[in-house]
């Protein structure tokens, strides 16, 4: 395989890197000297007070912590003391409501301002923080605040009406708090602005984040306040964020990139952030990009692609020469994206690899070492990464296998809430066993090659195929469906169903006679409102692309759905070995 190498040169450093030497570093480095770039309590902590107030007691007082900006071109700023103040005052308001320690506090908001001060107050009162994506709908609500048993769920009246639909299946929710409501926004103005910050054990919980597998429904990865060790040090080393920097990481909280490195880890550095609370728009990007004079941008696969279909042209229209360094996240970043970034932005993107459940970013391309186009880079300092085959030995380089990490390393979740079998079915050997496929070369580069498992990536963002499943058989036309991630230039995959139909339902389109071709449209139509019936119930982003139906689904003998077979015929592929298959 021919390997492109990005090399770096004098040009690519206006000033040096946080991180110089990597593999010096590497070999020495412990967490545990790591401690001083934190701020604790006599060995207590807390993950919101070191991303935030312990800036005001410094010059970084009445720096600019965000600049926000929405869809329609409303901006605010807010400075590291205003979003202490801030997120103190969510902090008062839920003590109000009783929250306690321990208690979770869901928040269901678009990127408004609102929803960083709220996290961090949540921190700040030792409860656990939970995000729930916008593009949520009923069932994907009703399954992650059923699971987390969520005392308090905070949003906004437009969003609330979807919990309203749900809000008589979830006995522990006791609060709602609207914050565009007039008796918030009230009780914002009078509630005291002056917090004590809870003092945490560093195992204590912090937040927690919905993911999907392969079988059932999400699962609670619950994160510690342990895990901003690792979010600020990479956020340091990687992001190589400095105090000139200004700072746009493109994701949402409500996955966690958002939360590691928009708000506990890049603002632990002191970095002034962007955020924009609008949909992705190449002209508004760059324009965000112009205006804020971004200096470091993290973004995503897909979104690059995005980029890349309008061509560099685009790009020559706006004044980026502020940017010095560029990251990515979420999926496999293609060699033609990275090359598209220098030609376009005269630096290459940087690959970062990490997933929900390490907390931080685990494998990684670093400002101080040449770029192997197309692979994940190395390790992080303090995180040993390995190729183990399916019985937990280590493989030797270039050979196949699970990508492992070994614990511990600060940011690796603490649990699967209330499924602790599911956390334990995590680790083999004394390995986190990541569920993807890749490969080391000689020089201890990793190259991503696939999931083990039939889990989806579609525009970076994780997809189990039983929820979507799921939303599909409540459609009264459905019998069965199965459910795959087909590959795509543009999101990496898109969301393929096989969808078997109830009989009553083939029969009515039928009867209604007609042609063969109207009978075809009739046919496409209910596959339209099939895609949109799982947009409406389960997520805005989950849905179906692409549907087809099949007259029964391949399954093992124990009536499991062969997910694999289904893709292997798509892609036409050799189906692989079918010991277990039902008659077919
Ligand atoms: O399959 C890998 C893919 O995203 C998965 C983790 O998804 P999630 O928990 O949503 O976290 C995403 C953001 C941290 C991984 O198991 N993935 C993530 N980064 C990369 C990647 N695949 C290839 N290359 C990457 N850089």
């Amino acid at each position: 395989m021919k390997v492109d190498l990005y090399k770096k040169t004098a040009k690519d450093f206006k000033s040096l890197p946080n991180l110089e030497d990597y593999e010096k570093t590497y070999k020495t480095f412990e967490w545990n000297h790591m401690r001083h770039e934190l701020a604790w309590f006599n060995g207590k902590i807390n993950a919101a007070y070191n991303a935030v107030d312990r800036h005001v007691d410094t010059w970084r007082k009445n720096k600019v912590a965000l600049y926000w900006e929405s869809e329609n071109g409303t901006t605010k700023q807010y400075t590291f003391e205003q979003v202490a103040r801030e997120s103190n005052k969510f902090g008062n308001i839920l003590k109000s409501f009783d929250v306690e320690r321990g208690d979770r506090v869901f928040l269901f908001l678009p990127r408004i301002p609102e929803l960083f001060f709220a996290f961090l107050g949540i921190l700040k009162i030792g409860a656990i923080a939970g995000t729930l994506f916008s593009a949520f709908q009923e069932q994907a609500l009703e399954d992650r605040l059923a699971n987390s048993g969520a005392k308090v769920l905070i949003t906004t009246t437009e969003l609330k009406t979807r919990v309203d639909k749900i809000r008589k299946n979830l006995p522990d929710l006791k609060h709602l708090l609207v914050v565009d409501s007039e008796s918030f926004t009230k009780s914002l103005e009078s509630v005291e602005k002056d917090l004590t910050i809870a003092q945490m054990d560093a195992d204590d919980y912090a937040f927690m984040l919905y993911t999907s597998g392969t079988t059932g429904k999400p699962k609670g990865v619950v994160h510690a306040h342990r895990a901003l060790l690792q979010e600020h040090m990479t956020a340091k080393w990687v992001l190589d964020l400095k105090d000139s920097d200004t700072y746009w990481c493109t994701a949402d909280p409500g996955w966690v990139t958002g939360i590691a490195y928009e708000i506990l880890g890049s603002w632990s550095c002191g970095v002034s952030t962007v955020v924009y609370g609008g949909r992705f728009d190449p002209k508004r990007w760059y324009e965000i990009l112009q205006k804020y004079k971004v200096s470091v941008w993290y973004t995503a696969p897909t979104a690059i692609r995005m980029l890349m279909a309008k061509g560099s042209d685009m790009v020559k229209q706006f004044d980026l020469s502020n940017l010095r360094h560029l990251c990515s996240v979420g999926e496999p970043l293609n060699p033609e994206a990275v090359k598209w970034g220098i030609h376009a932005f005269g630096k290459p993107f940087h690959d970062t690899w990490w997933q929900t459940e390490t907390g931080a970013m685990c494998l990684v391309n670093y400002p101080c070492l040449d770029i192997k186009i197309g692979s994940m880079g190395k390790p992080f300092p303090g995180v040993k990464a390995a190729i183990l085959d399916d019985s937990g030995r280590q493989v030797k380089p270039l050979v196949e296998g699970n990508i492992a990490l070994k614990p511990p390393w600060p940011s690796l979740m603490k649990t699967i809430w209330r499924r602790p079998q599911k956390f334990e079915s995590y680790f083999t050997n004394d390995w986190y066993i990541s569920g993807d496929r890749g490969w080391e070369d000689k020089d201890g580069y990793f190259w991503f090659v696939g999931r083990a498992d039939d889990v989806i990536k579609t525009s970076g963002e994780r997809v189990g195929p039983f929820e979507v499943e799921s939303a599909l058989v409540e459609h009264p036309a459905v019998i069965e469906a199965g459910v795959i991630g087909k590959p795509d230039a543009l999101r990496g995959e898109i969301i393929k169903a096989f969808v078997v139909l109830n009989k009553n339902y083939e029969l009515r389109i039928s009867a209604k006679g007609g042609s063969a071709s109207s009978r075809k449209n009739e046919k496409e139509k209910l596959k339209e409102e099939l895609s949109l019936y799982v947009k409406k119930h389960l997520a805005g982003h989950a849905y179906p692309r692409e549907i087809e139906f099949i007259d029964k689904l391949p399954k093992t003998r124990s009536g499991k759905i062969m997910r694999r077979i289904l893709k292997a015929k798509e892609l036409g592929l050799p189906i692989g070995d079918t010991s277990t298959l039902e008659e077919y």
